[in-house]
């Protein structure tokens, strides 16, 4: 921060599932790496009362080829509290996305927890409207069922949900 403005020079974290990650992620990622100067996109290893579809290696495959030509930012990954790895990587800020009202709902409180903890504040992307219904759990959903997501999913990530489904039927018979 520079007088409490964000500068060229802030470092803002985007943490997430990215199970798998999705356009409404990217178009996320390429307009905050737009507002700071460094952008982490910051996989969380176990997501909270799930098990991921995809490993942590497939996630950070997916997310680093998705953004290879997204200036500014990088992956990396965390274990345990949100607010205990900003502080550890000098972040000034998190990043995240709101696509609806409800998510707000729980936005809000994780952002006041995560101020509480870490000192460090939320800024808020409103996901550009095509995206506003996309979700990691819908879009594994509506492929693994047969749907078409291709509009919807990086074409890294469409590559590794194919492969996903193809493993998944072996694994099967
Ligand atoms: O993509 P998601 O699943 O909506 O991301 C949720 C995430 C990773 C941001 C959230 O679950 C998280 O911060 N997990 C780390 C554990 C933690 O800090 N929990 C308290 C949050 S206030």
């Amino acid at each position: 921060m520079t007088d409490g403005k964000p500068s060229r020079s802030t470092r803002a974290i985007y943490p997430g599932s990215f199970d798998p990650p999705t356009n409404g992620h990217l178009d996320v990622i390429e307009r905050a790496a737009r507002c700071f100067g460094e952008l982490v996109v910051a996989i969380v290893v176990n997501p909270q009362k799930r098990s991921p579809m995809f490993s942590l290696d497939e996630r950070v495959s997916m997310l680093k080829e998705s953004i290879a030509g997204v200036p500014n930012t990088r992956v990396e990954h965390f274990r345990g509290l949100l607010a205990d790895y900003v502080k550890a990587s000098g972040a000034d800020v998190i990043v995240k996305g709101l696509r609806v009202v409800s998510d707000f709902e729980s936005e809000m409180s994780a952002a006041l927890m995560n101020r509480s903890l870490s000192n460090v504040d939320t800024f808020f992307l409103m996901s550009d409207q095509r995206y506003s219904f996309v979700s990691s759990s819908l879009v594994k959903e509506v492929f693994f069922l047969g749907g078409d997501v291709a509009s919807l999913v990086p074409e890294p990530v469409l590559r590794s949900m194919a492969v996903k489904r193809t493993q998944l039927h072996d694994s099967r018979t």
